[in-house]
């Protein structure tokens, strides 16, 4: 059994927050955001516009391209950091909004690599059997817990969703099949000072804001990216040169491209969307994958490589023929 893409879709927020924006209100400038981390502008969730919001537009676009019926989904997974609540989770509030009742909804917290997670935890619940079609998402909004006034993480995030339905279909088991190929997934809690949140509800109960010590992150993101790549087409038996398209996280172009470059993938190959959206967590992979669908680039039967890196710290891989 293979856990084949039916569809993808996203949504990202109505308003747009410009590096100069950000300038009038904070001692930075495009200049260095754009020369630091390719980051030209991010989207901002509404008042009252929730990640839960966020996560319903982006379910419903990927159902409506995959044309299937909702109610053929018996697995919701939610990779998300920024719940709408404590609890319940925000995934059962999307498999309300889709008028869903049978199989299980359930929020993942792996920060910005919560989407890989989330897909590596559906394709195995797939794979056994367990559920046959998954809705894995990614939706955040980081704005909510910036430090508008830390000018060091501000400037990098910004708020969307992605979502992807997977399939399990049985499949003869040749590399030419579509779905799923691997997935690979770690986690070092010696990290966990370079990139938190100060609070939560059994801490402080407070929701708190992000930290980071961006140099550290900077420093171990290619390492740990290009290792669990290396560990993706080891098990697989493919190389940099048969893949047809990178689907990075998108935290910061530059480790983009020195990870791309480390593993001597064609910068034609890489889907770069940082530009644009910022750094969306655990959003940006499904929200890139959606881009290079809707613009033609990403084609059935094409080898796709995702990766990420984030808060843990966490990283993990997947090789998915699409
Ligand atoms: N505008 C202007 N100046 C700034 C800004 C800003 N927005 N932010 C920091 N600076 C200043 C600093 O205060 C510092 O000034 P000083 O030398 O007078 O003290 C100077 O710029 C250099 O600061 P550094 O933090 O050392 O700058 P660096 O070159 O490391 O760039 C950055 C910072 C962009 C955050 C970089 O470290 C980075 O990209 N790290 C990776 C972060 C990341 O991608 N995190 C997300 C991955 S995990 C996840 O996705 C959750």
């Amino acid at each position: 059994t293979r856990s084949v893409v039916l569809g993808c879709g996203s949504y990202l927020p109505r308003q747009i927050l410009t590096n100069a924006e950000l300038a009038a209100r904070i001692d930075t400038s495009d200049e260095w955001i754009v020369q630091r981390t390719g980051i030209k502008q991010r989207h901002i969730a509404a008042e009252g516009e929730f990640t839960s919001h966020l996560a319903i537009h982006a379910a419903r676009a990927a159902i409506a391209d995959a044309g299937i019926d909702a109610q053929s989904i018996d697995l919701i997974v939610l990779a998300t950091s920024t719940p709408d609540n404590t609890f319940p989770a925000t995934a059962v509030a999307v498999q309300e909004a889709l008028g869903i009742h049978h199989g299980a909804a359930f929020d993942l917290q792996a920060v910005c690599s919560g989407f890989v997670f989330a897909l590596a935890t559906a394709d195995n619940f797939l794979r056994t059997g367990a559920f046959k079609r998954a809705l894995v998402i990614g939706a955040e909004t980081f704005s909510r817990i910036l430090d508008w006034n830390d000018r060091g993480t501000c400037v990098l995030f910004g708020d969307g969703a992605g979502a992807i339905v997977l399939d399990a279909q049985e499949q003869p088991g040749k590399p030419s099949d579509r779905g799923v190929l691997t997935t690979h997934l770690r986690s070092d809690g010696r990290h966990q000072s370079k990139l938190y949140v100060d609070g939560g509800p059994s801490s402080t109960q407070t929701v708190g804001y992000l930290r980071m010590e961006g140099r550290e992150v900077f420093k171990h993101a290619v390492g740990m990216i290009t290792d669990v790549i290396v560990d993706a087409f080891k098990a697989t038996g493919t190389s940099a040169e048969e893949i047809d398209w990178f689907v990075p996280h998108q935290a910061n172009k530059r480790i983009i491209d020195a990870s791309a470059h480390k593993l001597h993938i064609a910068p034609r190959k890489v889907v770069l969307t940082v530009d644009l959206h910022g750094n969306t967590s655990a959003a940006s992979i499904p929200l890139a994958l959606t881009v290079a669908v809707r613009d033609g680039r990403v084609k059935k039967g094409d080898l796709v490589l995702l990766e990420a890196m984030g808060g843990g710290f966490t990283w993990g891989s997947a090789l998915l023929r699409w």
